[in-house]
């Protein structure tokens, strides 16, 4: 065989060889260590060229478009596996990256409301679906409202019986009104009375009002900051009968059950008469416990009918008006309603507790 003949015979055996190689090739890299081995610098090809050197020289041309055909095929076939396996890796990527857009989102966790402000919430919701107005008042106060207007005078025991915060520094000078933290939500009786006139109202009048109130008092049962909810309604010939079924009502609605009530004999300022209330013991049906202290009863809150000398202070004329006014601590109903034992998980904000109070 003859040296171009060898060779053209190596040629058209590398060709062929790569052809089988390249269509192989299972990936991009794969396909590119095959370029190299073959049409590379040091490449199969550029081995076969190495021969060339030894043909007569008018032999070289022929056997140069030899390898130039060989070359261009290979290029070809290698551009052609190329896209071939792009297509491929894309495919599988997109397989592998697949995302089930259907699939609910991860939820983070969710807050909830303090229990305290769950009640103050709930107690007050009933109270609108009545009719009661919803008013508030500020937390600091001055002494007409907390306890003048509330027949409260300067001299009354009761002024010293309520542990009164005061307020520094609001207001100064000779004449400065002392100013405290309300020690109860009845100044917003006045309140929400006065404004009621003012706007040029004339009773009935109903309202409930929430909020925040302080007394320097801290023990087991007593924390210096606490809820109450303020409940009244002004009106021609409301009678302690208003007073027990708006009572009964919210009571029993509250609790989600028919709860039995009782009215007490006690003393208030701001009414006349006055009532403490208790419910039914609402862990033992009255038959006596621990938390009853044997009685079957609980207290829930303090009551009464509007006192004239109250109604005077704003203006309303209590021969023809009257009124019943109660006001109950949100922190104790609260704790009866979800049998929380003691006050004090109210406000040292222990996670666990709060999680499983969050609705
Ligand atoms: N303000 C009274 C208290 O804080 C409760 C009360 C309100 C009593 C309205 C009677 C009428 O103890």
């Amino acid at each position: 065989m003859s040296d171009i003949e060898a060779l053209n015979e190596q040629l058209a055996g590398l060709q062929e060889e790569a052809l089988k190689a390249f269509s192989g090739a299972t990936d991009l890299a794969v396909l590119e260590q095959l370029r190299v081995a073959y049409l590379g610098k040091k490449g199969a090809l550029t081995e076969v060229l190495k021969g060339v050197g030894k043909l007569p020289p008018e032999q070289r041309p022929v056997i140069g478009q030899q390898v130039n055909a060989v070359k261009q095929a290979l290029a070809t076939a290698l551009d052609a596996m190329e896209s071939e396996l792009a297509v491929k890796a894309k495919a599988e990527r997109i397989e592998a990256e697949r995302l089930d857009v259907t699939l609910p989102g991860r939820s983070g966790p969710v807050g909830a409301l303090h229990p305290v402000q769950q009640g103050l919430d709930e107690i007050t919701a009933i109270f609108s679906q009545m009719g009661f107005a919803v008013a508030e008042g500020p937390e600091i106060e001055n002494e007409f409202h907390n306890f003048d207007a509330l027949n409260i005078p300067p001299e009354h025991p009761a002024r010293a019986m309520h542990d009164t915060f005061f307020v520094k520094g609001l207001s100064s000078g000779e004449n400065a009104e002392p100013m405290l933290l309300r020690t109860h939500t009845s100044p917003v009786q006045i309140r929400a009375m006065r404004r009621f006139l003012e706007e040029g109202h004339e009773p009935p009048l109903a309202v409930v009002a929430p909020g925040r109130v302080y007394r320097c008092d801290y023990d087991v049962t007593h924390s210096p900051m606490f809820h109450q909810v303020e409940v009244f309604k002004v009106d021609h010939d409301v009678s302690m009968a208003h007073l027990k079924g708006v009572l009964k009502h919210f009571l029993s609605t509250y609790f989600e059950r028919e709860v039995d009530i009782r009215l007490r004999p006690h003393y208030f300022p701001f009414t006349e008469p006055s009532a403490e209330v208790d419910i039914g013991c609402v862990f033992c049906a009255r038959k006596g416990c621990r938390i009853c202290k044997g009685s079957g009863w609980i207290e829930v809150l303090g009551s009464g009918m509007i006192h004239p000398n109250v109604l005077r202070s704003v203006g309303i004329d209590s021969s023809i008006f009257s009124g019943f006014a109660f006001g109950l601590g949100v922190e104790r109903l609260v704790m009866l309603k979800q049998g929380i034992p003691d006050l004090r998980l109210f406000f040292e904000n222990d996670v666990r507790f709060l999680r499983r109070m969050g609705s």
